[in-house]
């Protein structure tokens, strides 16, 4: 029993952006970035792909595979920190988007790990309201968030979206379990400010953007660390080996991030799902783009017990099991 994933959907921007394009913007070689990230291009969103945008259209995607309309949905969540707006919601216009007019709809932001940290949200509704149907999203246009005079954080991000539609059946398949962990104690390794705030009674400290402030080094420590962890909990609270993974989709961060943690793990290379050359590290989203491109490129078979795994500001972690 639990929740399965009847179709899946992304939507990249049309506009990419390659590591030679940074190097007319920042002091930096396509060489360095492919050496340290492994990031070849990036997609950048312009007028008409906002975050919801890309989101609903993911959505859109994701629907039409599951052979259901919007019309069937009931909830509809969004791991976002990009939206257009605080408030509404980027779920909120993806509802108006859709036309999803029975659907509730509200956003969660876990920064990288919001789309893991979304599924277990939906999962753990649809146990308790087993005849609904609903959409769990990570969209995120972090080029609206990105400081394209820092060479340390430019290189790394790109846009884009991707979407499940989930409901629950009497059946093996779905869902199996998360361990999922945060540790705001290490907030100032990874951070974005919001807007300065308009409360004259609070002193107003000095406000550098609100963009991405990252110390690299440390996040690429934690960041291996954290997930082997998180998947090694996970392992053991299932009884199972690494070798009884049939395909894993980490959070696509970073090359070198994915090499090492493979190597950790001791998983065949040839069951890790990797395409963050093609897209950077897209956030919330990038977990459910690539999720989406393996379904596609028929890598996963139905059975199939499917491995991800995430990691990102907060600091928030973790990593979860489905059957296929
Ligand atoms: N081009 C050329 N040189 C650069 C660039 C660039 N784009 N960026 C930094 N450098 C320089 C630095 O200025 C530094 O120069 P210096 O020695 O003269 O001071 C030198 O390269 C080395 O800098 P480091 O920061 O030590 O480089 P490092 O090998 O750690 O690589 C990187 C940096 C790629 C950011 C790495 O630390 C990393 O991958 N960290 C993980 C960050 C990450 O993935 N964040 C995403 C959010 S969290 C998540 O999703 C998991």
């Amino acid at each position: 029993m639990g929740s399965i994933i009847l179709g899946t959907g992304s939507c990249l921007p049309e506009r990419e952006m390659s590591n030679h394009d940074l190097e007319k913007l920042v002091d930096t070689s396509d060489e360095w970035i492919v050496s340290r990230t492994g990031i070849e291009t990036r997609r950048i969103s312009g007028k008409g792909e906002e975050t919801y945008i890309l989101a609903a259209t993911a959505a859109g995607n994701a629907l039409e595979m599951a052979q259901l309309t919007a019309d069937d949905i009931d909830l509809i969540i969004v791991a976002s920190m990009s939206a257009h707006m605080i408030m509404p919601s980027c779920a909120c216009f993806v509802q108006k988007e859709l036309g999803a007019k029975k659907a509730f709809a509200y956003d969660i932001n876990a920064a990288c790990s919001g789309f893991l940290f979304a599924l277990d949200n939906g999962d753990k509704y649809l146990r308790v309201e087993q005849n609904k149907k609903i959409l769990v999203i990570g969209a995120e246009t972090l080029s609206s968030r990105t400081n394209w005079q820092d060479r340390n954080t430019c290189i790394l991000f790109g846009d884009g979206a991707g979407a499940v539609v989930l409901e629950y059946q009497e059946d093996t398949r779905g869902v199996v379990a998360s361990e999922l962990f945060s540790d705001g104690s290490l907030w100032n390794l990874l951070y974005m400010h919001n807007a300065p705030s308009y409360n004259p009674e609070l002193e107003q400290p000095d406000y550098p953007g609100a963009h991405i402030m990252m110390e690299g080094r440390e996040v690429f420590k934690y960041a291996v660390k954290a997930m082997e962890g998180a998947i090694r909990a996970l392992l053991v609270r299932e009884n199972i080996g690494i070798d009884s993974i049939d395909l894993m989709i980490p959070h696509q961060a970073n090359i070198r991030i994915l090499k090492k943690l493979v190597s950790r793990l001791g998983i065949d290379q040839e069951k890790v799902f990797i395409n963050v050359q093609k897209y950077g590290n897209t956030s919330a989203a990038s977990i459910p783009i690539a999720l989406d491109e393996a379904n596609r490129e028929g890598k996963l078979t139905r059975g199939d017990l499917l491995l991800v795994c995430s990691f990102g500001g907060g600091f928030t972690w973790g990593a979860s099991l489905l059957r296929w």
